[in-house]
């Protein structure tokens, strides 16, 4: 649709800076402890007033609405999505059973706490996808301090996977929580049935009594052998990549402390009111997702790279890579016809500043445009010379004021074209509520992209077809419809 209106002409952003004096007030915006930064990407005023205009056409008021509301959102699976329930917002009966299971959780995290389990020195984590990617960010980026428990996080099903996981626990006094929306995922169960004989072989007298259960579907937990008392529910209206603000935050909560945990929910809670209540000029996630869809249908940008310049968000690209690649990496609308424009482009990223001596250069000087996207923190919390922190903020801004810039010379070889977009979000300080609020930022962009899409951001139906294959190859029942490279493959790896 976008591609039948006139578009305007999209100027440099020094011409941008240059003629718009208040440019940088107007695409700044300060909220929940968080500087977000769009002043140096393509956005200019007739460029939002055309992405405001498609908003509305695409209906955005009315799917945010329903969102909130907790209406049916996923059309495809007939259902509404609840996570934000567990933030507060929802139908009354989807807040309410929230909160009854997030007293349930608390109790758990008291009881262990209190001892019920005996001693626990460690945590085992078991999960894949939606299942691992949020409380292993949470534990790694907010949990280095508290350091109670031994947390591991065990998701591929690569036994060199387990044996590096569980290296450093102690079989008798480690806790296997298990989290798995569907009780169903092949890795998962694997991983879960190593854990019981890891337990087992170290003499555990009762290695089933060390498991807890953390689905939306108990039954398929009861019958993996898992006990009532330990399985704690989730809502099927939660996607496994919106999935860390409930039940599955178990470990994230045991590794942080129930407060922070409520905090970092708090945090998100903010940031969900913004998105609601702002108007299209205001709203961060909105014109965060105007960028993204300037920059994958105008620019035809196939990427978008992040980069945390803070080791303690260095899980914080793979964890947006599924948010945002599971939800909307799509070809169809939820109507089921063809979508017109690029969807989501690949998500990648890394750490800043190792990514500068790797992959900045093709950023800087390469054929393809990426949108960059740094995230920083103003306060650090090592214990090193305060000159470390503030070298590496002064490199982040430093690339995001090169790329833009660029640097003529007579010598094409190193002349640096500039004009290169990016968004800088400098969080005042990395703690559980702008970590919140910063995932429901993100969580709301990817949304509010669907919305300008017109696709279903909730299903993910892409990933089944393999799964598929690799269960009846294992279980050789589609050995006859085999290709010769696939057959070949299996051959020569002798399974
Ligand atoms: O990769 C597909 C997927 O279904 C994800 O959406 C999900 O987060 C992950 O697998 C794990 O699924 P489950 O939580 O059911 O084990």
């Amino acid at each position: 649709m976008a591609k039948h209106r006139q578009q305007p002409a999209i100027r440099t952003l020094d011409e941008l800076f240059k003629a718009e004096p208040d440019r940088l007030s107007r695409l700044s915006f300060e909220l929940s402890g968080i500087y977000f930064d769009w002043s140096k990407t393509h956005l200019d005023a007739g460029i939002l007033g055309s992405f405001a205009d498609r908003a509305e056409q695409m209906g955005f008021a009315e799917a945010r609405a329903a969102l909130f509301s907790g209406a049916i959102v996923n059309p495809s699976e007939q259902r509404s999505a609840t996570r934000l329930a567990e933030r507060g917002s929802g139908s009354p009966e989807d807040v309410e059973l929230a909160t009854a299971r997030r007293e349930r959780m608390r109790a758990l995290v008291d009881a262990i706490e209190a001892g019920a389990f005996g001693d626990v020195t460690g945590v085992l984590h078991i999960g894949i996808g939606g299942s691992v990617l949020g409380p292993a960010l949470l534990t790694d980026s907010l949990g280095r301090r508290s350091g109670s428990f031994n947390v591991r996080f065990l998701s591929n099903i690569d036994g060199a996977a387990f044996d590096e996981a569980v290296k450093p626990l102690d079989p008798p006094t480690t806790l296997v929580v298990v989290a798995s929306k569907t009780f169903s995922t092949l890795e998962t169960l694997a991983n879960l049935t190593a854990a019981r004989t890891w337990l087992a072989e170290a003499g555990v007298a009762d290695p089933d009594g060390r498991v807890i259960g953390i689905t939306a579907r108990p039954e398929a937990a009861l019958e993996q052998g898992i006990d009532d008392t330990r399985i704690l529910q989730f809502a099927e209206g939660v996607g496994g990549r919106y999935s860390l603000w409930g039940s599955v935050g178990l470990t994230a909560a045991l590794a942080l402390g129930w407060e922070q945990f409520q905090a970092l929910v708090e945090g998100a809670a903010e940031m969900d009111r913004h998105f609601l209540q702002s108007p299209v000029a205001e709203n961060v996630p909105l014109i965060a997702a105007f960028a993204d869809r300037l920059y994958a249908e105008q620019l035809e940008c196939q990427t978008r790279a992040v980069f945390a310049y803070d080791e303690r968000l260095r899980l914080l690209p793979p964890y947006l890579q599924q948010l945002e690649m599971e939800s909307n990496g799509k070809s169809v609308t939820k109507d089921g016809a063809r979508v017109q424009q690029p969807t989501a482009p690949v998500t990648w990223g890394g750490t800043g500043t190792d990514a500068q001596h790797a992959v900045f250069q093709l950023l800087h000087q390469g054929t393809v445009l990426v949108p960059v996207e740094f995230v920083a923190v103003r306060e650090a919390e090592d214990e090193q010379d305060p000159e470390h922190h503030r070298l590496l903020l002064l490199n982040a801004f430093a690339q995001s004021a090169a790329l833009m810039h660029g640097r003529g010379s007579e010598d094409s070889q190193r002349s640096y074209a500039g004009n290169r977009p990016s968004a800088t979000i400098l969080l005042d300080r990395l703690d559980p509520r702008s970590l919140g609020a910063l995932l429901a930022f993100y969580e709301h962009r990817t949304f509010a992209n669907a919305i300008l899409l017109g696709i279903n951001p909730f299903d993910q139906f892409g990933v089944e077809l393999g799964k598929e294959i690799a269960r009846e190859l294992a279980d050789g029942t589609d050995e006859g419809n085999l290709d010769s490279s696939t057959r070949a493959l299996i051959e020569r790896a002798r399974i």
